[in-house]
């Protein structure tokens, strides 16, 4: 797993941008892995402002609430859709997430690994890292073979997470995500990481064991995985 540690998150998302943006100009379809939350805000913004040409791309969703609709305004899709895909004017028949109100949650999922199938596989895909070390909402205990599928969520998540409910209580108990198999067989992997609060994960995920304790050393295993992190997610790495 390489790394690339940058003095704050401005400089962390302009190398990540550049690597996007590298992407989006190859020609021929592109399929691009996107995860919601903070870490990736200021990437996406750096991204349109650059302006892509994006007639070529598909993008992919990483995870979605239980109950939550791709309308809903504190859905994961509607976050991608104001911060990324709409202002890049990317069709929302190319947007593609796993949808929280589906009537059978595991037909859902299936679907959504036959439609990521379809698409080619994933060229690059982009992850925040929870501070238990999860990836998409693949929580400590996933398998690294898992795919596609309903998962419960922590304590530790929802809390994390209760910013856009209100509070941690209204943060749902189940979400969709990609498996951490389905993650792995993208053919690049990009994962951020910024802030002090994630340190801790960040260097149990790079440094520590590969294990389903912290999700995201499953990374360690891929063979073209990035970590950027700015100083501060970065401080307990080893050099
Ligand atoms: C979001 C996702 C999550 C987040 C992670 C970090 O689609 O899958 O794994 O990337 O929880 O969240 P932030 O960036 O808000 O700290």
């Amino acid at each position: 797993m390489d790394r690339f540690i940058a003095a704050d998150p401005l400089a962390a998302s302009e190398r990540v941008a550049e690597e996007v943006l590298r992407l989006l100009a190859a020609p021929r379809p592109v399929v691009l892995g996107v995860a919601a939350g903070a870490t990736p805000r200021m990437l996406y913004r750096l991204l349109v402002e650059a302006r892509p040409s994006v007639g070529r791309v598909d993008v992919v969703l990483l995870d979605e609430y239980v109950g939550v609709g791709p309308l809903a305004p504190h859905s994961f899709r509607q976050q991608i859709h104001h911060e990324l895909t709409g202002p890049l004017g990317v069709l929302d028949e190319r947007v593609h997430s796993l949808n929280g109100l589906a009537p059978d949650p595991v037909v859902e999922c299936e679907h959504f690994e036959r439609l990521i199938n379809r698409l080619g596989g994933i060229d690059l895909q982009l992850l925040g890292i929870g501070r238990n070390g999860h990836i998409g909402f693949n929580e400590p205990g996933a398998l690294a073979t898992s795919r596609s599928r309903v998962v419960d969520l922590t304590s530790s998540t929802r809390e994390a997470n209760a910013g856009a409910f209100g509070s941690a209580e209204l943060v749902p108990m189940k979400a969709l995500t990609q498996g951490l198999g389905t993650i792995s067989d993208a053919d690049r992997v990009i994962l951020m990481a910024f802030g002090d609060a994630k340190a801790e994960a960040l260097a149990a995920a790079v440094d520590g064991p590969v294990t389903a304790a912290v999700p995201a050393s499953i990374l360690q295993t891929h063979p073209n995985a990035l970590v950027v992190a700015d100083q501060a997610a970065a401080r307990l790495l080893r050099s």
